[in-house]
């Protein structure tokens, strides 16, 4: 742990000083603010001095650093502590430390490269490691059709291959209505080697995918494909034309000794799946390659259509830009429309996000309008941030890497607990402070709070089991 919180502390400093060298300036935002949104629930803070009211803690820094390089600070910088009340992984706490970046007259290349040149000084002078001198760019695209997520450990040789437009005429109805629906997909994994994968195993996996929505995991054994039908071993085999199999076993460039798995379903449910399932192989089966895959993945979708709630919803952020032609192209193909976005990912870790952002106060709002958000609501949320965008701002845009990600990836931590000096539980509960705790009566009435009886007991026995 000591040799972790060390390893931290000198890489904040290599940060600060390769930053310093650059000319940015280190500026600290509000803790105590206003709503941020990133998609998380956000931590609140009643006010005792305005009864009734609360502040929220900062998800990021996003609106004020936007706010510092319009107002002339081309080169901003942070080490920023921020709060997400989220569900807890490995890789998630409710608090935890960003480098916020943000820039006035850049394109999305100078700030990607700059940021290389920060990763390639870090790993080298913190664990003697070269980066590569080219990193891959992916497009989301790419992304979800050849692993299924949008930060795919590239260090995994599996790749998933795309059988839809193959199994239209198919028989096989498992495989037919997701070929033929929109926003569904069939799509195969081949698994080198894995052909002695015991029933047990395979129900496993089966069981494991289910969790994502898959109904099942239909597979074929291959002990020779040059034998067509006859060198296969599977319960589908029955339901399938020899058209199909010939096809499947080019496609996946079938060898004796695969496997091949595949999913049938929403692209979701498919991509979930078959990408979980992807990276359970890389472990179990030990295929992972040594050393580190970073990739930029861009081009995601600016906005993700929400069914259920019948509204739009930003992919990062709403101040992300669009790469639409138009507005009129981002308010009648709002599906289609790209944003201008990038993610850094490495061995399977999201380290960081960014954008290039919205300065043209049209654009702003007619994404905040997309989001369902009225004029007074955008004023009464957003209205500083429009403001200094009315007065003329700069092109601009930024990034934010989470440190404790890249700290526990360089200590080789599985989770970023171990870089975190008194972390908490994944019940956002901490066992040092016995935090968050309840509070005096004295307390709650200067802030004219009440606590309903029923949340009273509730968080009580939470807290003794918690402990
Ligand atoms: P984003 O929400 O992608 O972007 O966050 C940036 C990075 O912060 C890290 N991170 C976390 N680390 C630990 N625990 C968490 N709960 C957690 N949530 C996020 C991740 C992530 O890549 N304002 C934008 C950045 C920008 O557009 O400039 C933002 O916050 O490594
Ligand atoms: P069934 O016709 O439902 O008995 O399924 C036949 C085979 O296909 C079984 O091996 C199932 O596990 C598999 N299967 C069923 N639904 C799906 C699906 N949506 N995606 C992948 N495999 C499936």
């Amino acid at each position: 742990m000591q040799r972790n919180l060390r390893l931290r502390h000198s890489l904040v400093r290599l940060i600060r000083s390769f930053l310093d060298e650059r000319n940015f300036t280190e500026i600290e935002t509000p803790i105590l603010t206003r709503s941020t949104p990133e998609g998380a629930r956000d931590y609140l803070v009643p006010s005792r001095s305005n009864t009734g009211s609360f502040y929220a803690l900062p998800q990021s820094p996003q609106m004020f650093k936007q706010l510092l390089v319009i107002s002339g600070f081309e080169r901003y910088y942070q080490i920023a502590r921020c709060f997400r009340d989220e569900d807890l992984r490995a890789d998630r706490q409710p608090e935890f430390s960003q480098l916020d970046i943000e820039m006035a007259f850049i394109n999305e290349t100078d700030i990607m490269q700059l940021m290389e040149d920060l990763f390639r000084q870090l790993f080298q002078e913190l664990i003697d490691v070269r980066w590569p001198a080219q990193i891959p760019v992916l497009t989301y695209a790419e992304c979800m059709r050849r692993f299924g997520t949008d930060r795919p450990d590239l260090r995994n040789p599996l790749e998933l291959v795309e059988l839809s437009d193959a199994m239209v005429n198919e028989k096989f109805n498992v495989f037919k209505k997701p070929a033929r629906a929109a926003g569904c997909r069939v799509a195969a994994l081949r698994v080198p080697d894995a052909i002695r994968l015991t029933r047990l195993q395979i129900d496993n996996y089966t069981k494991y995918v289910s969790q994502f929505g898959a109904k099942g995991l239909a597979y074929i054994k291959v002990n020779d494909p040059s034998l067509g039908r006859e060198g296969l071993q599977s319960p589908i085999l029955k339901f399938l034309s020899d058209e199909s199999i010939n096809e499947i076993i080019h496609r996946c460039r079938a060898n004796s000794g695969d496997m091949i798995f595949f999913g049938a379903d929403l692209d979701k449910v498919v991509n979930d799946s078959l990408g979980a399932l992807r990276d359970q192989l890389g472990q179990e089966l030990g295929i992972l390659e040594t050393g580190w895959k970073p990739l930029w993945v861009i081009d995601f979708p600016l906005m993700e259509y929400d069914a259920k709630e019948r509204r739009w919803n930003s992919l990062h952020h709403p101040f992300t830009a669009p790469k639409a032609e138009s507005i009129h192209q981002l308010e009648h193909e709002t599906q289609n429309v790209r944003s201008r976005a990038y993610d850094l990912v490495l061995n399977g870790v999201e380290v960081g996000g960014g954008s290039i952002r919205n300065h043209q106060i049209e654009i702003q709002r007619k994404i905040f309008r997309l989001l369902g958000i009225s004029e007074e609501s955008m004023e009464m949320q957003f209205g500083f941030l429009l403001e200094a965008l009315r007065c003329g701002a700069p092109p601009h845009g930024g990034i934010a890497f989470g440190i404790d990600r890249i700290v526990a990836l360089l200590t080789g931590q599985t989770s970023i607990r171990d870089v975190i000096a008194f972390p908490k539980t994944h019940r956002a509960y901490c066992p040092l402070t016995d935090a968050p705790n309840e509070i005096s009566l004295e307390q709650l009435n200067e802030l004219a709070l009440r606590i309903r009886p029923s949340a009273q007991t509730k968080s009580k026995t939470q807290g003794a089991t918690r402990r």
